[in-house]
Formats: structure tokens, C-alpha cells, sequence
């Protein structure tokens, strides 16, 4: 059993459903989840495994509540040394050279601060699945037997 910390990227609700869906399957696979709400950097340093949810706004930018806590993360630079990180990326292909942009921000810096990455990142193409739980479930099945 592991206690998972997941800090979501939402502006319009899509990564915000799939961290709530992603709660339930990680709790029924035994583990103790949570969206933690609002995203600050205290509780990234108390986290040991994190998981990082984040749609794309803008021009491959990260949305509002979750740019705070990365920008103070660029700022600080809070080392992630020994901490189990994973992140998923949702965007659309349609964006061209931004697609998934913030999860992509995310993932090279959290390697940056030497987090240890479970999986490799997962990026969903909102043209590709309507539903992103499609894309996640598999995934997400692989992050809970290695956590
Ligand atoms: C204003 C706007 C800008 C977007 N910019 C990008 C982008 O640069 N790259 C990308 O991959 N997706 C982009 N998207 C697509 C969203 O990331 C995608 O629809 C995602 O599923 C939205 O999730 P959310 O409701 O959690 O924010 C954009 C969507 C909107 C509405």
C-alpha cells in the first residue's frame, strides 16, 4: 500500500474527472489516494509518491491552479530525490507542436529535480478518446502494482 499524492492541472474538468477516477482505481488497488487541493509546494515535499495530472491551456501552457505551485517549483527548486513520480498529460493533437505542453513542462522538470520516474509519461489526445479514463485505466493499472 502506498499513500498517493496527485496534484491536478484542470481548466475545463477533463484531468480533474480523471484524478477523481484515478482515486477510485488506485483505492480499490489498495492503495490510499488523493487529489490534493489546493496544489502547494508544502505538500509536494511531504508527498513520497506523486502522480501529476495536467491538461494544457493556452499555448502549451499550464492551467491556473496548478501554475502557482509550478512556478514556485521553478523558483525553489525543492529537490525530489527519492520521491516515486508519474505523470499524465492530457491535451489535443489539433494544437500541433503544443500538444500536451504543461505535462511535458512537468515531466522534464520534475527530472530536473531528480524525482524517480515510475512510468513513463502518459499523453492523452482528446482527438483520439473522448473519454480519457480509455487511455488512463491500463496505465494506471501499471503505476499501482509498481507503487
Ligand atoms: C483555450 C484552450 C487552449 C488549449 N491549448 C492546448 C495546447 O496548447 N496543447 C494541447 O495539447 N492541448 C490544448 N488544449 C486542449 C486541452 O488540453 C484538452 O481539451 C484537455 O482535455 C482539457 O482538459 P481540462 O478540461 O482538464 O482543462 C487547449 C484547450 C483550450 C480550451
Amino acid at each position: 500500500m502506498a499513500a498517493i499524492s496527485i496534484f491536478v492541472g484542470s481548466m475545463y474538468g477533463n484531468a480533474e474527472g480523471l484524478a477523481e477516477k484515478s482515486v477510485d482505481f488506485l483505492n480499490k488497488s489498495g492503495h490510499q489516494a488523493q487529489v490534493i487541493e489546493p496544489a502547494t509546494l508544502e505538500a509536494l515535499k511531504q508527498a513520497d509518491n506523486v502522480l501529476f495530472i495536467s491538461s494544457t491551456t493556452g499555448s502549451g501552457d499550464i492551467p491556473d491552479n496548478l501554475l502557482p505551485l509550478f512556478l514556485q517549483m521553478q523558483s525553489e527548486f525543492p529537490m525530489l530525490t527519492g520521491k516515486n513520480v508519474a505523470v499524465i498529460a492530457l491535451g489535443d493533437s489539433s494544437y500541433g507542436e503544443t500538444f500536451c505542453g504543461a505535462g511535458k513542462q512537468i515531466d522534464a522538470f520534475i527530472e530536473e529535480l531528480n524525482a524517480s520516474k515510475v512510468l513513463p509519461r502518459l499523453d492523452i489526445d482528446a482527438c483520439e478518446y473522448f473519454e480519457p479514463w480509455e487511455a488512463a485505466e491500463q496505465w494506471l493499472q501499471q503505476l499501482a502494482s509498481k507503487l
